[in-house]
Order: structure tokens, then sequence, then C-alpha cells
């Protein structure tokens, strides 16, 4: 078995893999690293498949091609993972951009529950002046948008390595486009994201294929990868934003009604139901917007039951404790607080998990 397997995705390279190759076997033989090659192809119309034929004899290097699925960068490079014999694997690209002498570096690094980046932004890396101020722009912009996501400093790097155990599961990768390092860094449950610097070199022969419909497709890519990572704050957020929306209608209503003279009591009674109408609706719409619709009549008496429940918890939180405990008696706002604190948590539980439950087709959105 080699010691590592290289996956490097190609579309139109066939002018770039023996050049590849060969830069390869001559920095790798150095250290004597043995390694395989995986074209990952997606049936370019440029000969690659007779080009790599004719390395076979020279480079321990292998052609895999998808049978039927879209073409797609990450795509490949997945299927160019599975394919590994080794449990070390290496990605990269096939122009030349991404130094092979570093390809030891990455290896060394590499272990169990690691992911390895070749970075242009670590300390001591450096790239071609070569670009122009929309490609840096854009760069930049898409490299920053990431940030949250995972602590490193080159999210967009397609130069990476990692151990093939460390593979997350198909069902939970939905990988489209470019950023195929971005999405296994933020779904895999690595201990660690170390990079090592690099330069990073134009190509100089064939085109690059990142174009604009590749840029619409990141920033999908990206509201997904931020719904994975942080939905729980989402809804929490949204949850406590409906919340706040709703209070203002309850009052709203319970004023005007006042204003036609009628009497506090009855006033306080009838405006509870257009906020928890509202807020039934709002959340609805907006924080459990990726949920499974149920039947409207049904999800709204359950939500007006369970908010129900959730004012006795506020309101019995508050006799009790404030006639209990003499902080409380003391300090009836905190009391008022601790109320809605329990409450709160109560019916946002119900709401996740009963009201607005079945997360509509998890894997297909995330
Ligand atoms: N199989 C397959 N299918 N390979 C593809 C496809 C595809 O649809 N599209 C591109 N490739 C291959 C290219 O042949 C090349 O080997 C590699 O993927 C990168 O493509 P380039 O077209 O050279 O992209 P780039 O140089 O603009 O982008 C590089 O830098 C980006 C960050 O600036 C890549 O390393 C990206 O991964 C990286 O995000
Ligand atoms: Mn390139």
């Amino acid at each position: 078995m080699p010691q590592v397997s290289l996956v490097v995705p190609t579309y139109r390279e066939a002018e770039n893999l023996e050049a590849l190759c060969d830069s390869v076997e001559v920095n790798l033989r150095k250290r004597k690293i043995s390694y395989e090659i995986i074209i990952a192809d997606d049936h370019s119309p440029d000969n690659t498949i007779g080009v790599v034929a004719s390395l076979t004899a020279r480079y321990p290097v292998r052609l895999i091609q998808p049978l039927n699925r879209q073409r797609d960068l990450s795509l490949a490079v997945l299927d160019g993972i599975r394919e590994a014999k080794s449990e070390f694997v290496v990605v990269m690209d096939a122009d030349l951009s991404h130094p092979t002498e570093k390809i030891p570096a990455l290896v060394s690094t590499l272990r169990e529950g690691v992911f390895v980046l070749g970075s242009r932004y670590a300390d001591g890396a450096s790239f071609e002046k070569g670009w122009g101020l929309w490609r840096f722009l854009n760069s930049s912009i898409a490299t920053v948008l990431a940030w949250p996501l995972i602590q490193c400093k080159d999210p967009m790097s397609g130069f990476f390595g990692l151990c093939k155990t460390d593979l997350p599961s198909a069902e939970s990768l939905h990988p489209i486009g470019y950023k195929i390092a971005l999405e296994l860094m933020v779904k895999g449950n690595f201990d660690a994201v170390i990079e090592i610097p690099i330069h990073f070199k134009d190509r100089t022969r064939g085109k690059s294929k990142l174009n604009l419909k590749q840029q619409v497709k990141y920033l999908r890519h990206l509201r997904r990868l931020y719904l994975f990572k942080f939905r729980l704050q989402a809804e929490i957020v949204q949850y406590g934003l409906v919340g706040a929306s709703g209070f203002l209608v309850d009052i709203s209503f319970y004023l005007v009604m006042q204003a036609f003279s009628i009497d506090h009591l009855l006033a306080r009674a009838i405006s509870f139901w257009p906020a928890v109408s509202w807020n039934w609706g709002l959340n609805r719409l907006v924080t459990f917007s990726g949920r499974r619709r149920r039947p409207k009549a049904k999800q709204w008496l359950e939500f007006v039951v369970t908010s129900a429940i959730g004012f006795s918890i506020n309101w019995g939180v508050y006799s009790w404790s404030t006639s209990n405990i003499d902080f409380f008696s003391d300090n009836r706002l905190a009391a008022l607080i601790l109320g809605i604190f329990f409450a709160s948590i109560f019916n946002f539980m119900s709401a996740t998990f009963l009201i607005y439950s079945n997360v509509r087709g998890q894997n297909k959105l995330l």
C-alpha cells in the first residue's frame, strides 16, 4: 500500500499532467515516500484518457471517471478520496499551482483527527503577484465570509490532506462547487486544522474553471454551512425576536380595546389570542421555516395549548418564589424575570421538539 494517495481533480488538464506527475515523482522519491496519483476526471474532452494511459508506464497514476453525475469539482474530489488505497490522502490541483515539494510536509503532519491545509495566508506563505484586483477582491471576500465557520486563515484552499477514516459520511456531505475543503472541515469531526504555508503559483497552461456560476454556488453553499453550524443559535435568536414582536401585538390590542372602553380584564383575555397567533405564524414562516409543514389548525391549537402551559409556568414561578423566598418577595422584578426565563425554556423546547418538529428533508437542506 502506498504511503499517500494523491487525489487530483481534473477538467481539461491533459497538458498539465505529465509535468505534474514528474514534479510529484521528483519530490516524493527524494523523500522516499511511496504514493499513487488518482486523476479524478469528469470526462474532459481533451484526451486526458490517452495522456494518463501513456503516463502509467512511468508513474503510479490511474484515472477515474464518474458514471453518471453532473460535472463538479467537489464530487470528483470525494470520488477520488473514496478510491484511495492509502489511509493518508492529499488533494491538489492539476495545474501546478500547488507546490508538490510541500506534499511531504503535509503527509508528515497528517494523523487521525487532523486536517492539514496547504495555506496561502499562513505565516510564511506567499503567492504570485499576477492577481488582478477583481480576482483578489473575490477571493478575499469569499475567504472572510467563511471565517466564522472554521478557525483557519485559508478555508478556500484546494490543497489539503486528511485521513480516509476521518471522511464524514456520504449522507452528511452536500458539497456543491469548489469549496470541498471547507465542507469537510465544517462537517467533519476534526480535532485540529493545521495550516502549512505554501507558495501559490499561477497556472501557466490551460484555463481556470472558476467562473461566476461557481461563485453563486459558493453563496448557496455558505448558507447551508451556516445553517448546519449555527442552526440552534439562529432558531433561538429568531424565536426571541418573534416573541418580542408578539409582546408588542399583545400590548397594542390590550390598549386599543381599552380605548374603546372594554374592561381591562376582558381586554387582557382577548389580546392573548392575536398575540399567540402572530407568534405561531411568524415562527412557522421564519424561525422554523426549514421544518416540515404540518396542518395549520392542529399546529395552531398545539401552540395555543403549550403557550397557556408556558404562561402557567411563568405565573406559577412568580407566585411561588415571591411567597416562599425572601429574596424574591423583596425583588419581585427578579421573580418576574425568573418566571419568564423558565417559561421561555419550556416554550422553546415544545416549539422545537413538538410543534414545529421534523426537520424538513434535513439531508437535502444541509
Ligand atoms: N473533475 C473535475 N470536475 N475537476 C475540476 C472541475 C470539475 O468540474 N472544475 C475544476 N476542476 C479541477 C481543475 O482541472 C483543477 O485541477 C482544479 O480542479 C482547480 O480548478 P481551477 O480551475 O484551476 O481553479 P482555480 O485555480 O481558479 O481555483 C483554485 O483556487 C481556489 C482558491 O482561490 C482551486 O484550488 C480551488 O479549489 C480554490 O478554492
Ligand atoms: Mn488553478
